[in-house]
């Protein structure tokens, strides 16, 4: 198999990686090699392994009859969209971890790739490595998912661990978390829960198997959170998390992304650092929680590399996913809360 990466930073360079260092079980599992003959980039990386399969025209993967997976690691909706819409239309398989893309244009794409016998996969897009979309596609599929609740974002929880631990205050740990990477220089899509917001919309949309639009859902960050919320919040045996979460309610859901004070059994209330968890609640399931790296490079590229050898394994057959274009209308979050 010959795949294309679009976009080679953190998480483009990562499945470069993934892709060598299990090289040997990658391809016994996938059934043949996979090798990486394109990179898509702006930028050249004189000295780099990769050098040579540096291309900074995505028509070149379009054209190559070779190419049977594309990889978007490029992040952002434009231009990954027009660029994932072309590869589909051209008859090639996607994986991308890009949550705007998906959350953006997930049912679309969905079906472009239907209708043209081919797969779009995006593992990577929610909970970094964890596995949590390929669950809810295949898994889960006997249930009628009621809730999800998640700490969705590593980033934002990395934080508010330090501000719990160590009595820091706000501005304080987002500088830390900046200087150690984990937050952008623009750290708004993480702080005002932007970002687990897409992620959300994401897995109700699959819960629900429509189009769930992030906009349409309350949000609020971290951005008021202070070192005295967590005082009070010891003294009441209890955490602050930021939490993203969706219900069913009666024939539709109810969806909020904000902090939350958890008591100390909740079980995402042990959830602390960089960590993602994702409690899932089903009709006949009862509860089931998913834990792990929920970001960074070799985490996030393991989930892209999954999608890989799955649609290596299954070039010939459409992995039916559930989300149609049809929006669901959202139930008040206030009308919900009980
Ligand atoms: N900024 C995100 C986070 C990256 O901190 O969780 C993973 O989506």
């Amino acid at each position: 198999m010959k795949i294309a990466v679009m976009g080679y930073g953190t998480i483009g360079s990562g499945v470069v990686d993934v892709l060598r260092i299990n090289k040997e079980k990658i391809t016994k599992r996938a059934g043949e090699p996979v090798d990486v003959k394109y990179i898509l980039d702006l930028r050249e990386f004189p000295g780099d392994p990769m050098e040579d399969a540096i291309v900074h025209d995505y028509q070149t993967i379009v054209n190559d009859p070779e190419i049977g997976i594309v990889v978007e690691t490029m992040g952002g909706v434009e231009p990954a969209y027009t660029f994932v819409k072309a590869m589909l239309e051209a008859g090639k398989q996607v994986a991308t971890s890009n949550k705007n893309l998906v959350a953006a244009k997930g049912a679309e794409l969905i079906k472009i790739a239907r209708d043209h016998n081919v797969n779009f996969q995006f593992e990577a897009s929610v909970g970094g490595g964890i596995p949590i979309i390929r669950p809810l596609n295949k898994c889960l599929t006997a249930d009628e998912i009621e809730e999800i609740t998640g700490i969705l974002n590593g980033t934002t929880n990395y934080m508010l661990t330090k501000m719990a631990e160590e009595g820091a205050d706000f501005d304080e740990v987002l500088k830390d978390a900046q200087e150690k990477g984990y937050a952008e220089k623009d750290p708004t899509a993480d702080i005002e829960g932007h970002d687990p917001c897409r992620k959300i919309a994401i897995l109700t949309s699959l819960m629900c198997g429509r189009q769930v639009d992030f906009e349409d859902i309350h949000c609020e960050g971290i951005t008021k959170i202070t070192a005295d919320d967590f005082k009070y919040a010891k003294v009441l045996n209890r955490s602050i998390k930021l939490l993203a979460s969706s219900r069913k309610v009666g024939n539709s859901y109810s969806c909020m992304v904000a902090p939350f004070m958890l008591s100390a059994e909740h079980p995402l209330c042990g959830v602390n650092g960089v960590f993602n968890g994702i409690f899932v609640h089903g009709n006949v399931l009862g509860d089931a929680m998913f834990y792990g790296s929920g970001a960074g490079k070799l985490p996030t590229a393991s989930a892209v590399v999954a999608d890989i050898v799955d649609m290596t394994k299954h070039k010939n057959t459409n992995i039916y996913i559930d989300w149609s274009p049809e929006k669901l209308t959202l139930v008040d979050y206030k009308d919900s809360v009980n």
